[in-house]
C-alpha cells in the first residue's frame, strides 16, 4: 500500500507561567525540574527552590523554561555582586554563595568520574582563591549600534551576539576593571568607529597590558591619544592590525612570577586566568607527583612553561611538549632567562601519532598533562609505554577528563587523588586535578 508523507502535528508550547520545583543543577549549572518525569531545564533556579516559569521549548526527552519568578528561595541563594548579572553572559553561578557553587562543583566532579571512569573517590580539599578580582585577563567586545550611532563596549549577553556595556566587571583584576571606562570614552571619541575589532587586557605582574586591535589603519593623532592613555595609566599599549600580528607601542613586556621563576608572555600567549589559583594548582601538582631528586618528568601541553619551570627545579630532567611553535620557543627562553639547563622543549601536535618523534623514545617516572578543552585523546594511550608510574592530570573539561580516565585505567593506573580547582569563581567552568598511579 502506498505510504503518504504526513507532517508531524505540532504540539502547541504552553507558555503560561507554571509552578517547577527545582531538584537539582546539571552540569552546566541550570537548575532541573521534572514535568510527568521529563527534566525541565531552568537557568537561574536552585535545588530546593519553588519558582514560576515560562517554557520556552519542549522536545521529546527534555524542555527548556526561562525563569520568571523565584517563589520560595534556596537559603543558598544570595545578591549577585555585579549589576551586568542578570545581562551579561560571562557569569551563570553568582545567585549561589560560593561554598555552595564549590560544592557542587566538586559533586559534579565526583558524579562524572564515577559514572565514566568508574571510580568513586572522595575529592580533596578545593584549591580556592579570591572570588572577586580574579580573572587577570579578558576580551572586551566592541560594536557601533547603528540605530543609536553609540558605541557598545563590553561582554557578549547571555545566549546572544549581542553586547552588554559594561563599566566595570567585579571578577576582573580591580586595576584592570578600572581601566574599562575610561577606554570606552577615548575609543568613543574616535572617527570610523567600525575600523575598531575588540579590546584585550591583561595583567602581568609588572604592568597592565591593553591590546587594540583595529581592522583598518588609526589615525597619526588617534595612535597619540591611545598611547598618552597607555602612559597615564602606566599601561602597556598593543596594537593589532592584523590577527596574531602584535606591535608594542608603548610600556614594559609583561611577565608573572610563578613559584620562583619569572614567565614573560606576548599577550595572545596563553596563561592561566586565575593567578591565585595557578599557584595553589602549580604547588599542589608538584606535592602530588611526589618529586625526587632523580626523577625524569614528562610535562605535556606544557604552554610557556608553567608547570615544567617549577618542576625542573626539584628534578634531573623536565621535557615539555607543545603544540604551537612560538610557545615552544618561548618555553625554551624562559628556561635560559631562569638559569633552568635542565628542562628540554620539542612542538608536537599532541592529537596526532607521535611515535618516531625523539622524545617518545626517552623513558620518564612521571608524567604532567594539562590540555585544553578537548583532552588528551591522542596521547593518552601512550602514557604507560612512556615509563610513567604517576602521572598527574590537570583538566578545564570534566568530561574529556573522565573520558581519558578510562584509557589510564586500562593501562593499569589506579585514580588516587581527585580535587576541583576553583579557577572560574562564579561560572560553572570546572578546573580539576586527578592523581594517576601504577605499582
Ligand atoms: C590549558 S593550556 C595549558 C598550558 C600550560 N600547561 C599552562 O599551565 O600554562 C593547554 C596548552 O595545550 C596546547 N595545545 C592545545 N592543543 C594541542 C595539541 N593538539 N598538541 C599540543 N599542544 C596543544 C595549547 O597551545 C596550550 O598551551
Amino acid at each position: 500500500m502506498a505510504r503518504f508523507f504526513q507532517a508531524k502535528k505540532k504540539t502547541q508550547l504552553n507558555t503560561k507561567h507554571q509552578l517547577f520545583t527545582i531538584e537539582k543543577l546539571d552540569h552546566h549549572g541550570a537548575g532541573i525540574a521534572y514535568q510527568n518525569r521529563k527534566p525541565v531545564f531552568i537557568e537561574g533556579g536552585l535545588p530546593g527552590e519553588q519558582v514560576l516559569a515560562q517554557l520556552t521549548e519542549s522536545k521529546s526527552k527534555y524542555a527548556r523554561a526561562n525563569l520568571i519568578k523565584v517563589q520560595k528561595a534556596s537559603e543558598q541563594r544570595v545578591e549577585p555582586i555585579c549589576a551586568y548579572y542578570q545581562e551579561c553572559g560571562g557569569c551563570n553561578m553568582q545567585h549561589l554563595d560560593i561554598e555552595s557553587q564549590r560544592a557542587y562543583k566538586q559533586q559534579t566532579l565526583s558524579q562524572l568520574m564515577a559514572k565514566f571512569a568508574g571510580q568513586s573517590i572522595d575529592p580533596e580539599a578545593p584549591v580556592v582563591g579570591p572570588q572577586q578580582g580574579y580573572r587577570r585577563r579578558t576580551r572586551i567586545s566592541i560594536k557601533l549600534n547603528k540605530r543609536t550611532q553609540q558605541m557598545e563596549f563590553g561582554f557578549r549577553k547571555k545566549h546572544s551576539q549581542e553586547i552588554v556595556t559594561v563599566d566595570a566587571c567585579p571578577i576582573l583584576d580591580l586595576e584592570l576593571s578600572q581601566l574599562i571606562a575610561p577606554l570606552h570614552k577615548l575609543l568613543q571619541s574616535f572617527a570610523n568607529q567600525q575600523r575598531l575589532g575588540h579590546v584585550e587586557l591583561v595583567k602581568g605582574d609588572n604592568t597592565k597590558v591593553i591590546v587594540l586591535r583595529h581592522l583598518k589603519s588609526l589615525t597619526e593623532s588617534e595612535q597619540q591619544l591611545l598611547q598618552q592613555f597607555a602612559e597615564q595609566h602606566q599601561a602597556t599599549l598593543y596594537l593589532m592590525p592584523q590577527a596574531e600580528q602584535l606591535h608594542r607601542v608603548v610600556g614594559e613586556r609583561p611577565y608573572y612570577q610563578e613559584s620562583g621563576v619569572t614567565i614573560p608572555f606576548e599577550p595572545n600567549n596563553f596563561i592561566q586566568v586565575n593567578q591565585s589559583v595557578n599557584h595553589g594548582m602549580v604547588s599542589q601538582a608538584l606535592a602530588w607527583l611526589e618529586l625526587k631528586p632523580q626523577d625524569r618528568v614528562l610535562d605535556l601541553f606544557c604552554g610557556l612553561g608553567n608547570f615544567s619551570l617549577p618542576l625542573a627545579q626539584s628534578v634531573s630532567q623536565v621535557v615539555g611538549v607543545e603544540g604551537v611553535d612560538e610557545m615552544v620557543n618561548k618555553a625554551s627562553a624562559n628556561a635560559r632567562l631562569n638559569h633552568v639547563e635542565n628542562a628540554r622543549f620539542y612542538q608536537a601536535n599532541l592529537e596526532q601519532d607521535v611515535s618516531g618523534l625523539p622524545w617518545t623514545a626517552e623513558k620518564f617516572d612521571k608524567i604532567l598533562l594539562d590540555p585544553a578543552r578537548a583532552g588528551a585523546s591522542g596521547i593518552i594511550d601512550q602514557v604507560a609505554s612512556l615509563g610513567a608510574h604517576r602521572v598527574v592530570y590537570v583538566s578545564c573539561n570534566p568530561a574529556t577528563l573522565a573520558r581519558d580516565s578510562q584509557s589510564l585505567l586500562k593501562q593499569g593506573f589506579k585514580l588516587q587523588k581527585l580535587g576541583m580547582l576553583d579557577m572560574f569563581p562564579h561560572t560553572s567552568h570546572l578546573e580539576s586535578m586527578a592523581l594517576f598511579v601504577k605499582d
